[in-house]
């Protein structure tokens, strides 16, 4: 089967069983019910608070975790237990923490050649090594590091090395689990530029997770917001950030510092009242009407889906 999307999940479920007392276990809804595709060498940012399922998204779908439901596809094909094995290269992950992602142990020469040895990806020593050197200029190192202990590394470098192992079997779809995230902000514009032409160059396509929006902006084609497990708006990138419909990305975007002092002026802070509630007490219905400005009875009862607002912009909201 083909499909206009590389990667594809459909109503992906994650429930994980939480021991809430003796005897007792509740169910963790960390995400209960999320779409979307994303196309060959295209990035989709995904965004939200700390703990509304970002990283359980882009875990499940790697199968790091066995979903609780849904379905994922690879290139049309749908992935099970029995065929998981194959995508494995396919799909690769870097992590928002280099420092604990990669081994003091061994040397960014050992570091990147890991992978090239688990999948036998060269037939000998001089065309490992090879690899490993084209790896690492890729990302922007230089020959003489490939004897280096992490360690020896700035935090930047040392993403970059991540990157270079999670690039070394050849893989169409990265997810980035806020891979900038811990990096000072001039760093991050670096990494960021060196993720967009590695994809100009390579054709990968990346699931980008940040809380930071900005972030994601500049390298997103299109842009998912999530709630609570669950995903509230998606849009290009450009229209989410220039006309966002729900009231939870109003919100989030109105807490990102606008640059241009005229127009931060005129544009309104909307605090959001209350916190996130625990996903072990999930609300009925929408679980963000208990912070929602324009909630109403309806919003208790049922949740809303996404649903086109036109050039595909999806909201998930009853009131707007
Ligand atoms: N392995 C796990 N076991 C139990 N609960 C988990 C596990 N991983 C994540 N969670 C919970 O699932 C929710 C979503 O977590 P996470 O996906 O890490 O969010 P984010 O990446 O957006 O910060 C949180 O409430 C978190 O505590
Ligand atoms: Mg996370």
């Amino acid at each position: 089967m083909s499909s206009e999307y590389l990667v594809e999940v459909k109503d992906l479920k994650q429930y994980f069983p939480i021991r809430t007392g003796f005897m007792k276990t509740t169910l963790l809804k960390a995400v209960d019910g999320v779409n979307f595709g994303i196309k060959p060498g295209e990035t989709l940012g995904l965004v939200g608070e700390s703990g509304c399922g970002k990283t359980t998204v882009g875990r499940t779908l790697l199968r790091l975790y066995k979903p609780t439901g849904g379905e994922i596809y690879y290139d049309g094909e749908l992935i099970t237990d029995q065929n998981m094995i194959k995508y494995r290269p396919k799909m690769q992950m870097v992590f928002q923490d280099p420092y604990s992602s990669l081994d003091p142990r061994m040397t960014v020469e050992e570091i990147i050649g890991e992978p090239l040895d688990v999948h036998k990806l060269y037939s000998n020593s001089k065309e490992r090594r090879e690899k490993i050197l084209g790896l690492m200029e890729l990302v922007g190192l230089n020959a003489e590091h490939a004897t280096r202990y992490v360690h020896e590394f700035s935090g930047g470098q040392r993403q970059r090395i991540g990157i270079a192992r999670a690039l070394a079997v050849d893989p169409r779809f990265i997810v980035c689990d806020e891979a900038v995230s811990a990096l000072d902000v001039s760093i991050q514009a670096q990494v960021i530029n060196m993720f967009e032409e590695l994809q100009e160059k390579l054709g990968v396509a990346y699931l980008f997770i940040a809380h930071d929006l900005l972030v994601v902006r500049h390298i997103s084609d299109r842009i998912a917001v999530m709630y609570l497990g669950r995903v509230v708006e998606t849009a290009d990138a450009d229209e989410l950030y220039d006309s966002p419909i729900h009231p939870y990305t109003q919100s989030l975007l109105s807490a990102v510092p606008i640059p241009d002092p005229n127009i931060a002026k005129s544009s309104k802070r909307i605090i959001l009242e209350g916190d996130v509630p625990s996903p072990l007490r999930m609300p009925s219905g929408c679980a963000f009407r208990t912070r929602c400005r324009f909630a109403t009875e309806k919003c208790s009862q049922e949740c809303p889906s996404l649903t086109d607002r036109g050039n595909g912009h999806m909201v998930a909201c009853w009131n707007k």
